[in-house]
């Protein structure tokens, strides 16, 4: 049975720490895991040529920084990759205007998967017709928002969505409009997770129409036969944090084999499959994602291959990568606020283990996924490096929540002391856009680092953004001294 994620202490017995060895040097920056532009000067972390302690004095902590040219050379990575193809960056990983304009900017179509992310893309400006809107459950508004904005395709997910937009794509051809175009979003029965997929799996749960039990086949006819909807292809989405290709190679063969199934039923030939995304990214030293190139590559000679085999022409193919684009250019900020060595038991040789608690003034407000996936980061202390021993240390937030871990096991140096920073590494993803405001902790700022300039894209919530929604609380003064400001240094500080 797994222990308690706080820790072990409840049962009898230590387990052997899963940080592993300690590595050589504890302040060493992987170039899998940190951003492209991650330099020690002077021992110092520097991010696009600004030095964190700089970032954290001006913006405060917790705070995430964003790599921008790492961000947008992996989006440029893909572009040039899937040359030919759609390359729809997925904007649950992290999405604000600015990202919206870069992704613009920089020629990517974009995935929103509710109407608030679409809402967000077009005030940023982005082009409709660059946007798919995804969604297991979209409102009659956020479909009526898809289809007056003339997005480029709404992602259909079930026979009550159908029902819903023929009347509205009708409307729209009355008022002299365009059949609003569609995918159908399949469930192939394949989930693939990091090293491992499954072929047989995974038919039970809530995203688009089964292949398995023909439910698929039959959207697409029916969608066929609106003449206000255009099936424009197949779309499929296996999982996330993929590390091989094999599962993306079974799901084109199932996806591929509908798309003769359509043909065969009404002859109509689909322009377009878009196989989702998923592909993963290191988190840890040790980890091994495939690179764009490589799946590309992967994902074109199969789809050939399958396409000949029917006898059918290729379409054109689309990816929806978020994590590989937005994940590793950003860091998370935190400062350290109290120490407490943890005594684990006798170890086995009768040497105490310890294990150090390294409270830092965020948490799973603002990356909930180690709590919620088990999810594993690397950070390092940020503000200068030590030549002290390691030490087993647990980096957790100041929920009120024992689960409240982010990285769960690692070694830092062992002098690290209140008023040090620590920086968490591919951040980018799934942290700022999960982010709550659990105990009332604020959404940290997002800061654009870039050859030496830093743009803050996102500013801090206030305690009074928070005070508005509240029917008691809106108009009121925050309690002096305001809690929500950039904190001063630790008097206890170590940052240089
Ligand atoms: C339909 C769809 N497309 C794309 C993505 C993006 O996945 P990732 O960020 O792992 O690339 C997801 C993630 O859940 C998804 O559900």
């Amino acid at each position: 049975m797994r222990a308690h994620p706080a820790g072990p202490l409840h049962g009898a017995f230590a387990p052997p720490p899963s940080a592993g060895m300690p590595p050589a040097d504890l302040g060493a920056l992987d170039e899998q895991v940190w951003p492209r532009s991650a330099r020690r000067v002077d021992g110092e972390l520097h991010l696009g040529g600004k030095p964190v302690t700089e970032l954290a004095r001006t913006h405060g902590t917790p705070l995430f920084v964003l790599d921008e040219g790492d961000f947008r050379g992996r989006a440029a990575d893909f572009a040039t990759a899937f040359d030919g193809a759609d390359v729809h960056y997925a904007s649950k990983a992290f999405l604000c205007g600015q990202v919206a304009r870069w992704i613009a900017d920089d020629g990517l179509h974009l995935d929103a998967c509710s109407g608030n992310e679409l809402a967000v893309a077009l005030a940023a400006g982005f082009p409709a017709e660059r946007i798919a809107l995804h969604g297991n459950n979209k409102s009659l508004v956020e479909l009526q928002l898809a289809v007056d904005a003339g997005i480029g395709h709404v992602v259909v997910d079930s026979f009550d969505e159908i029902d819903r937009l023929v009347p509205m794509a009708l409307a729209r051809m009355e008022a002299g409009g365009s059949p609003v175009s569609v995918l159908i979003r399949t469930t192939v029965g394949i989930e693939a997770h990091t090293h491992e997929f499954i072929a047989t799996a995974h038919e039970d749960q809530k995203f688009g129409f089964s292949l398995a039990t023909g439910d698929a086949l039959t959207a697409a006819v029916r969608v066929i036969r609106e003449p206000a909807l255009h099936l424009a292809g197949l779309h499929s989405h296996i999982g996330s944090q993929i590390f091989d290709t094999a599962g993306f190679e079974a799901a084109a063969h199932r996806v591929v084999g509908l798309l003769g199934q359509v043909h065969q039923a009404t002859g109509e030939v689909l322009e377009e499959l878009n196989l989702g995304g998923g592909f993963g990214i290191a988190y840890l030293p040790d980890d091994d994602p495939v690179t764009p190139h490589d799946v590309a590559e992967r994902l074109r000679t199969v789809v050939a291959a399958e396409c000949a085999a029917l006898d059918l022409p290729v379409p054109r193919l689309a990816v929806e990568p978020g994590r590989a684009i937005a994940g590793p250019g950003t860091v998370t900020l935190y400062e350290i606020g109290t120490i407490k060595p943890v005594r684990l038991g006798s170890g086995g040789q009768g040497a105490p283990q310890v294990r150090n608690y390294v409270s830092v003034d965020g948490g799973m407000s603002d990356n909930i996924r180690t709590a919620l996936y088990d999810a594993s980061y690397t950070c390092v202390l940020a503000n200068r490096t030590s030549d002290a021993p390691p030490a087993l240390c647990r980096v957790v937030g100041k929920h009120c929540e024992s689960g409240d871990v982010l990285v769960r096991d690692l070694w830092l140096p062992s002098d690290v002391q209140p008023g040090d920073l620590l920086a968490v590494a591919a951040t980018g993803a799934y942290c700022w856009s999960m982010a709550s405001n659990y105990n009332y902790l604020l959404k940290p700022p997002v800061v654009a680092v870039r050859d030496g300039a830093a743009t803050e894209i996102v500013r801090r919530q206030t305690l009074l953004d928070v005070f508005a929604l509240d029917a008691v609380l809106a108009g009121r003064p925050a309690p002096s001294p305001a809690i929500d400001q950039p904190a001063p240094e630790h008097p206890v500080g170590a940052r240089s």
